[in-house]
């Protein structure tokens, strides 16, 4: 029993990072920074922003969750606090221990084995299905953006679930009109499959590469917020602030619950903890840097648009943000806006893809998952196996999945990492006090067992299917262990990691 839970040594977890044949150390503070904001700003605030400040009802009328109104500042201000407190031991354990695992390597220092894999499993949730919820809000952003244009036909760019789920009647509808093939209607939303294929190619090129890339499209998300903020300011009308929370604060928690969304990723960047120069010095910047930044824009959008429509309407589009501007007669900004979310979200998409591959990549190093997930390019030195991989995965269910029924278990299974991150932080100063930390959390104790509690209580204001679905995640997890990880893990069978060659490629 007491194996579960045997920890990694951290000397074992560091000499992992330092290998000549792994990753390449490109990345500087800034580029974490540019990183971190790549990652956040995103289909949350261009999409579930609208969803949390009117609510949501399911196809039958049933009420999925409250708005909060214009009381969505409190509800940023609430996420704020919690993702800064998480921040905080995140920015201490990657400082500590910079490794490409993340989440899931701090766990294995403090918490043992069985809690890590459950923690690896569980970070799926938050990039690799997240980044289908990014994808799909990315496929109609640019059909919006293109569609006079270029008509595509809606069946090629609706997922078939997107259709079954939908209330509006002349979506569902679809699943009757869309060409059929043996019976079976074909709904497929090929943008959302392309741009994830496109930005998958974009990866297996290197990382420096891929930072450039990112820096470009960070420059043009902050440049439309800003023309937003600017334009939108100009065309609040005060009485849409009343009533301020038109649904108390069970509003404000279940509006925070959906728009966390818009604050997952300033995490991810600890995943390139092996491909940064001076770890412990620019990753600490990078998390908190970039947290901080993405806080002070969220409030102010969230000032900015509920002061420009009643908040009720907000729900009524799927780019909120555009609708806004549309509602106020400006819609040559409205597609400016709509150009930036598309290259805000392909940020998004990018960090993500870069970072499920890479806890792939730790994993395997254990031997929790085969060997060949481990293996990395000769010449540009990146995990390309599980790039790939992750990057079909995510395109195929982008193709016919549905962004609104992954918002939520995204939220859940990160939100649970998140609070594991706290308690690990508390845990790791007892079982290795004397490690040098290059960044401490002040009052440990309070941060770490505020930022779980916060995290729990957010979870909370999540719909019941979401726990369902996380507990049947979860569960698919451990019986993955039992039949792989168990018998496999280098640590148990008391081998070194897992070594795989770099190949030609
Ligand atoms: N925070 C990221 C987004 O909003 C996941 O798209």
């Amino acid at each position: 029993m007491s194996s579960f839970f045997s920890r990694k040594p951290i000397a074992a977890l560091l000499a992992e990072g330092e290998n000549p044949n792994g990753l390449k150390r490109a990345l500087g503070a800034g580029d974490l920074i540019m990183l971190a904001i790549g990652a956040v700003i995103g289909a949350g605030i261009f999409g579930s922003i609208g969803s949390a400040a009117a609510g949501q009802i399911g196809p039958n009328g049933e009420v999925i969750r409250v708005g909060a109104g214009p009381a969505l500042v409190l509800s940023f201000l609430l996420l704020g606090a919690a993702c800064a407190l998480a921040g905080l031991c995140y920015a201490e354990l990657a400082s500590m221990i910079p490794q490409a695992g993340s989440a899931y390597a701090y766990t294995y220092a403090t918490l043992g084995e069985l809690v890590a894999w459950i923690i690896g499993w569980d970070l799926i949730l938050e990039y690799a299905v997240g980044n289908v919820a990014v994808a799909i809000s990315w496929g109609d952003y640019f059909k919006s953006l293109v569609g006079d244009w270029i008509p595509i036909p809606d069946w090629l760019t609706t997922g078939y679930r997107t259709a079954l789920l939908s209330s509006d009647p002349k979506i569902h509808g679809m699943l009757d009109s869309a060409p059929h093939v043996l019976g079976v209607p074909i709904l497929v939303n090929v943008p959302a499959f392309a741009i994830v294929m496109f930005i998958t190619w974009l990866l297996l090129r290197g990382v420096r590469e891929s930072a450039r890339a990112n820096n470009i499209m960070v420059a043009v998300k902050l440049i439309v917020l800003a023309i937003f903020i600017f334009v939108g300011m100009q065309h609040i009308n005060t009485a849409n602030y009343h009533p301020f929370a038109p649904n108390g604060f069970k509003g404000i928690h279940q509006g925070a619950a959906i728009v966390f969304f818009a604050y997952i990723g300033f995490d991810a960047i600890s995943t390139a903890a092996e491909e940064t120069k001076n770890p412990q010095r620019n990753l600490p910047i990078g998390i908190l840097g970039g947290l901080a930044i993405c806080t002070v824009i969220y409030i102010v959008i969230g000032a900015v648009l509920t002061g420009m429509v009643p908040s009720q309407d907000l729900g009524k589009a799927a780019d909120p943000l555009a609708y806004a501007l549309k509602a106020t007669g400006m819609n040559g900004i409205a597609k400016i806006v709509a150009f930036g979310a598309v290259f805000s979200m392909a940020a998004v998409l990018l960090v993500f893809q870069y970072g499920q591959p890479r806890i792939f990549y730790a994993m395997a190093r254990d031997g929790l998952l085969p060997r060949w997930a481990a293996k990395v390019s000769g010449k540009s030195r990146v995990p390309y196996v599980t790039t790939m991989l992750t990057g079909v995965i995510v395109a195929v269910w982008s193709l016919i999945g549905d962004a609104g029924e992954t918002y939520d278990l995204t939220n859940i299974g990160t939100l649970f990492a998140f609070a594991l991150v706290c308690i690990g932080v508390i845990v790791l100063r007892y079982t290795d006090p004397d490690r040098p930390r290059p960044f401490r959390v002040p009052f440990v104790h309070v941060v770490g067992i505020a930022g779980a509690l916060l995290c729990v209580f957010v979870m909370r204001g999540l719909p019941t299917l979401a726990w369902v679905r996380f507990g049947w995640w979860l569960l698919i997890g451990l019986a993955l262990y039992f039949a792989y990880g168990y018998r496999n893990s280098t640590l148990r069978r008391g081998t070194g990691p897992v070594v795989v060659e770099p190949s030609k490629q």
